[in-house]
């Protein structure tokens, strides 16, 4: 078959086995290509709403060579700037040193090069010798320039492309699938970022697919089985386990422990993930899974120790003003463990807590990212913990995803190696990371998955 015969363009086509060829990873001309043809046309998550509560909050966001300032106008109005000042250029919001992003409050802003200052929706309001310019500051040269800008689940979105469509109908089918969960209430327990040697494919693409949990994560064996679909879902996909007959409601993320006696494996599960990954559960769910043992009888069906730990869990969280969302376990099956959100961001949802990722270029070079990780949960009214982006160290992340983390700077170089044939991606588990190259391409013009 010729390469074009071969080039993946529809959901039909990754059904089958494909190659993704290494271009898109390691080449120095796609990497550079990507800021116009892909960041500077699609919507990008670009922060919390919690983040900008009051007005003349701000944080910035920042992709390669752009940066964003995101502002709170009014109680219930944000709007996005270019975070440069039109008299000659220089940065309105700098980030503080080791910082991922500005965060602050301002009744303005002031640029710290010659003073031109603009209010919160970017309008200039003092220059200094406006007359000099013999009129010719009109029609909003002045102003600072404005950036698409929306909200869905609690995030803000950017899109940097004037001409962009909304925001709703680039995110369906994953805004429909995930509204039940009310992201939107979830609060950060912990966020953390760092720069990793590897593209920023690499480092989404190891939590895409469950194929490799079994070698990466080997203490997981012991707890059940972890192999999942993947499906692709437009411009989006997403993951999930196989649950096994009869026992869909362990489809999501709040699963069973597997083996002899699922009161003393659901605990022994739980325990673990809570020490080693500080993700996908609760002190709720982690203190009510030590008291199966107790509080049910030998013998316990797995369906009824799975309805009875939810259940408890539920009515404790909502004794303390937590009020977990219903879903039912048909939606549950098919919204999956995680959507992969075109082009890089990852939500693992569930209805109590979620854990999310996010990759960007780090300055344009094709081996390097920025990487970063949050763990959101509910919360009673109020008592969220004040939360900052936490700049950390790989030893210093939880171990679990230390595991994924030491995989990445080897894929990276593998990737590069003249005997490298291209990613032979196992088309059920890890056909997420196929749809990604396939939507890819269509941005690119170059580096589509190619059936064999
Ligand atoms: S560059 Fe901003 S005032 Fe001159
Ligand atoms: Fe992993």
């Amino acid at each position: 078959m010729g390469e074009e015969a071969r080039i993946v363009a529809s959901a039909q086509d990754l059904m089958e086995p494909v190659n993704v060829p290494a271009e898109a990873y390691v080449s120095p001309e796609y990497a550079r290509a990507e800021r116009d043809r892909l960041w500077r046309k699609v919507w990008l998550q670009a922060g919390r709403m919690e983040d900008i509560a009051e007005v003349g909050s701000y944080i910035t966001f920042d992709i390669l060579d752009d940066s964003v300032i995101i502002v709170r106008t009014a109680p219930d109005t944000i709007k996005a700037l270019h975070n440069v000042c039109p008299h000659r250029g220089r940065k309105l919001a700098d980030v503080p040193p080791g910082k991922r992003n500005a965060r602050g409050r301002r009744p303005n802003f002031i640029c710290g090069y010659h003073g031109w200052t603009f209010d919160l929706e970017g309008r200039n309001t003092y220059l200094e010798h406006p007359d000099d310019w013999q009129g010719k500051l009109c029609d909003g040269l002045a102003d600072v320039g404005q950036v698409k800008v929306e909200s869905w689940g609690g995030w803000i979105w950017i899109n940097l492309d004037p001409q962009a469509g909304p925001l709703n109908d680039y995110l369906e089918p994953a805004m429909t699938m995930l509204d039940p969960y009310q992201l939107q209430n979830m609060r950060p327990r912990w966020r953390k970022w760092v720069v990793f040697e590897c593209n920023w494919k690499v480092a989404m693409e190891a939590f895409a697919e469950t194929y490799h949990v079994n070698t990466t994560h080997p203490e997981f064996m012991e707890f059940g089985q972890f192999r999942g679909w993947a499906r692709n879902q437009g411009l989006h996909s997403n993951i999930g386990y196989d649950a096994p007959k009869g026992q869909e409601e362990d489809s999501g993320k709040l699963r069973l422990g597997a083996g002899e006696d699922p009161r003393i494996t659901t605990a022994d599960m739980q325990n673990f993930t809570w020490a080693n990954a500080n993700t996908n559960t609760t002190t709720t769910l982690v203190a009510v899974a030590n008291r199966l043992k107790d509080e049910l009888p030998e013998g316990t069906p797995a369906a009824e120790v799975s309805r009875y730990w939810i259940q408890t869990a539920r009515a404790e969280d909502e004794a303390r003003g937590v009020v977990w969302p219903t879903v039912d376990p048909q939606h549950t099956s098919q919204a999956g463990t995680a959507w992969q959100i075109f082009p890089n961001f990852q939500i693992g949802h569930a209805v109590n807590n979620m854990l999310c990722y996010m990759a960007r270029p780090y300055k344009g070079d094709p081996d390097k990212c920025i990487f970063e990780a949050a763990v959101y949960e509910l919360y009673p009214e109020g008592q969220a913990p004040e939360t900052e982006w936490e700049y950390t160290e790989l030893a210093d992340w939880p171990p679990v995803l230390q595991q994924d983390f030491a995989n990445m700077a080897a894929v990276q170089q593998g990737m590069k190696n003249v005997g490298f044939r291209g990613a032979q991606l196992n088309p059920y588990m890890e056909r997420s990371i196929a749809s990604l190259h396939m939507n890819l391409a269509r941005f690119m013009g170059t580096g589509a998955p190619l059936r064999y």
